[in-house]
């Protein structure tokens, strides 16, 4: 019976395994993020040696990203393109033993990412440098560990040097850190390279291309068995085969699997399946590692755009840069899981990971929820764009960072698209950007010609067409299987980038004008837009008229200051290089050539406020804000982007008597929208030829906004809009009222202040004050607001626009977690999280 229960228990354990979908290696990867220790120093300091005293150091858990912990301050010399936050340099340390039975195994350590600069040490020695802050990279530990001991891993992570980006990078240890444990012969680091050269609706065929690793001492025969499971954990095929594997050697195996009638992944619904590649040496098996595999096929057409098994689609994806805003770079799961949830309820289909490699659990994430994601390398090749950026280690590195991105992430079924690079200013020849501070290089760099005869003359292009293409090469060295493209603002034909040929998709950031003919220049080479629209919003604020455009600045070149600090949620504020929401899409939609766009941005993001620059410290171009509340636009992709009902008009009603306000309405499946003040009709308003939105221009008077939809007269949504009164309690509501007690796992609250109605205030801006009791704290707390100069971290946030957000983390333990919020005034409100 015992037996039984044990077996029972083993298979559910499988299952849930198999079912789980991550990438990471099953049984023989532990996260390695808890109990670090940590400090702030200045270059002086060493502490790599094992006799280090680091008692009186923090303790924390990773991912940890300290910038975040600060105040902001306009005279962190990051300044506010990179958030106005603190970047510094610091040490990490963390003691841990590995158990005497593991001592003939091998032990390796993989960051996820530090930003920046990082060197490792173990027991002292030093085991390598990574300057690039968004690379993933592992070091052998096993020659320098004592078994049965104690040992010391030291980081040291150097952000000092700075401006070294254009948005917020955050610091440190930022992404998770995993201890992998291997028998001698093993899969090797990102082992497995699987693809599907063959798609049919009745069968597939996927390729495995392991690489088996020997540090046994002598030559090894190894049994390599593949066995693909589907998403139910049910085996559907298995091959084996033997691998001669010289000692100290790396061998690859090419083995394929046929899938009958295979599930395709796709958009709506992302099935995947999953390879456990097994290993065995004379009848005993020394290891398994797991691959998600999403079986698809796809091409991208010069004049269909992308086709995605066989069908056409629209990339209707956004740009995002990597914080969680409150959280700031700090890597969590749900955070991130949160984003995609709330882009792909808009209905958002893609992803561009701008301007970097991102977090292995973003990808993750698009494969099991559907996004077309286009993976970036770069933000800038050998020409820099802060003074202290990544150009200063590109010769040397950029072979291995781009390498170790397309091989780390060659296996996620989301990733379309390979970019080697953001509007680099190699586009431009030999320009004077050694000399930009980082506001010019902003606006420079969405504003540039390729007007330099000077390069044509001097054979500079020739140079920089040569490094495009052996960037290419190298990308598809690593994957041969997707297109590599690049995102360029240089849109003429003299883009060195352009003249290499070497580029698969034609990518431009914004230059809308252009899209029609562009198979005219380019007519071998399908095009998409890998940046658009650079619109201006602050969530909840509004300027009239709505029909009459605020281009801010006026020119990119011309300085620009308003004291409002704020930029009008009606479509109608844009960066002079960039365009409305509604005039991109337009193109988009009409032109079956384009095969889609990345809008700038999906999110708010810390850093780049432009059209501002400090107080404002966080940047206006998201449809959704930095808290993740979404602006109003948010509705207007909705309405196109996705099936459903919707009905949305805006904005608030709180206004002076006799004003005149602009309402908008977004709608959908419906042929016309009739708005009532008060019950009083204003008259109907229909969408005519594209037209994404109608207007009212309304005499204001309080009291309630009602809006309908029809189509052939029978309603299909209705709503209303209230002049808010007095505020006299708080609302708090949980995205998620139950949460997982891993520690890890969060419930963002939103509070809003009612009047005695239940009418929430649009425009409350109050001081609310939280605390908490039980298991869980407040890791975050955010309003959205550009120009909060408070810490994130902080227990109270000022409403901003009638919203602000705490975000609450479990802490590992089952049991209830209350939250209370306070507002001067009015009577406090709390709120139950269960954490289970
Ligand atoms: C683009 C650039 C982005 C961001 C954006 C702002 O040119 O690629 O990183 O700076 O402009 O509009």
């Amino acid at each position: 019976m015992k037996n039984l229960n044990l077996l029972l228990i083993f298979i559910c354990l499988s299952v849930t395994v198999w079912g789980a979908g991550s990438t990471k290696e099953i049984n023989r990867v532990q996260s390695f993020n808890k109990n670090w220790k940590f400090t702030l120093a200045d270059s002086t300091l060493n502490a790599s040696q094992v006799s280090f005293d680091d008692s009186k150091w923090r303790s924390l858990n990773l991912p940890h990203d300290w910038s975040i912990e600060s105040d902001f301050g306009k005279d962190f010399p990051a300044s506010p393109g990179g958030g106005a936050l603190p970047g510094g340099l610091g040490w990490y340390r963390k003691t841990f033993t590995v158990d005497s039975k593991d001592k003939n195994k091998r032990i390796f350590i993989d960051f996820d990412g530090v930003y920046r600069n990082s060197e490792v040490w173990i027991n002292g020695t030093s085991l390598g440098k990574r300057p690039y802050g968004y690379s993933s990279f592992q070091y052998d530990l096993t020659p320098y560990i004592k078994f049965g001991a104690s040992n010391v891993i030291a980081v040291k992570a150097d952000n000092s040097k700075q401006p070294n980006s254009r948005w917020y990078s955050g610091s440190g240890i930022y992404r998770n850190v995993w201890l992998t444990t291997t028998n001698p012969v093993h899969v090797d680091h990102w082992g497995t390279y699987v693809t599907t050269p063959v798609v049919t609706a009745t069968s597939a065929e996927i390729a495995i291309q392991t690489t088996i690793k020997n540090d046994d001492k002598n030559l090894k025969t190894v049994r390599v068995e593949q066995s693909l499971y589907d998403a139910q954990g049910k085996l559907i095929n298995k091959v084996d085969g033997p691998l001669y594997v010289n000692t100290g050697v790396a061998q690859q195996y090419l083995q394929r699997i046929i899938v009958s009638n295979p599930k395709l992944w796709n958009i709506e619904n992302p099935y995947l399946y999953k390879l456990v590649t097994r290993t065995y040496v004379a009848g005993r098996q020394t290891d398994e590692y797991a691959t998600n595999v999403g079986i698809r096929s796809f091409k991208f057409d010069v004049k269909k755009g992308f086709i995605l098994n066989g069908k056409r689609v629209k990339i209707n994806g956004v740009c995002n840069h990597h914080d969680l805003g409150a959280l700031g770079a700090a890597v969590n799961t749900r955070a991130i899981e949160r984003q995609l949830q709330i882009l792909k309820e808009m209905g958002c289909n893609g992803i561009r990971t701008s301007h970097n490699p991102p977090a292995p659990e973003l990808l993750d994430l698009c494969d099991k929820m559907g996004f077309i994601v286009m993976d970036e390398a770069f933000d800038m090749w050998l020409k820099q764009k802060t003074s202290n950026d990544y150009s200063i280690d590109f010769a040397e590195w950029h072979v291995r960072d781009l390498t170790d991105m397309v091989k780390r992430d060659r296996n996620h079924p989301s990733v379309f698209i390979w970019s080697i690079g953001n509007e680099v200013g190699e586009q431009w020849g030999e320009g004077a950007s050694k000399e930009m501070d980082l506001q010019t290089a902003n606006v420079l760099l969405n504003n540039r010609k390729v007007a330099d005869t000077e390069d044509v003359r001097l054979g500079r292009l020739g140079k920089f067409a040569l490094l495009t293409k052996h960037l290419v090469d190298i990308t598809k060295d690593a994957d041969p299987t997707r297109p590599v493209s690049a995102a360029c603002n240089g849109t003429e034909d003299n883009n060195p980038l352009f003249k290499s040929e070497s580029m698969d998709l034609i990518g431009f950031n914004y230059h809308e004008n252009e899209f029609e003919k562009i198979t005219e220049r380019f007519p071998k080479t399908p095009f998409f837009v890998t940046e658009s629209v650079s619109s201006l919003q602050s969530r909840g604020f509004y300027l009239m008229p709505s029909d009459s455009v605020n281009i801010w600045p006026e020119r990119w070149d011309k300085p620009f200051n308003n004291p409002l600090q704020k930029c009008s949620a009606y479509d109608n504020s844009r960066a002079p290089w960039g365009s409305t929401h509604e005039t991109t899409w337009k193109l988009v939609k009409k032109f079956d050539h384009i095969a889609g766009q990345y809008i700038w941005t999906g999110f708010d993001y810390l850093g780049e406020p432009t059209p501002y620059w400090w107080p404002s410290r966080s940047s206006f171009f998201g449809i959704v804000d930095l808290a993740g509340f979404p602006k109003d636009i948010y509705y207007m992709y909705q309405s196109e982007w996705t099936t459903k009902n919707v009905l949305h008009i805006y904005p608030h009603w709180n206004w002076n008597p006799g004003q005149t306000v602009d309402v908008w309405a977004y709608y959908n499946n419906a042929d016309e929208v009739e708005l009532y003040l008060n019950g009083q009709s204003l008259g109907k308003r229909s969408k005519v030829g594209e037209d994404l939105h109608v207007m009212w221009r309304v005499p204001y008077t309080s009291g309630t906004l009602k809006a309908v939809s029809r189509k052939a007269g029978k309603e299909v949504l209705t709503k209303e809009i209230k002049t808010a009164g007095a505020a006299v309690s708080i609302r708090l509501s949980a995205d998620r009222p139950t949460i997982s007690s891993d520690g890890d796992d969060l419930s963002y609250v939103t509070v809003e202040l009612l009047d005695k109605d239940g009418v929430a205030s649009p425009l409350a801006d109050k001081l609310v004050k939280f605390s908490v009791e039980g298991e869980g704290s407040i890791v975050g707390t955010d309003n959205g607001d550009q120009n909060d100069h408070v810490s994130l971290k902080k227990h109270e946030r000022h409403l901003f626009y009638g919203k602000c957000l705490t975000i609450i983390q479990s802490n590992g333990k089952t049991g209830a977690i209350k939250l209370k919020a306070s507002v001067d005034g009015l009577p406090s409100e709390e709120i139950i999280i269960v954490s289970k």
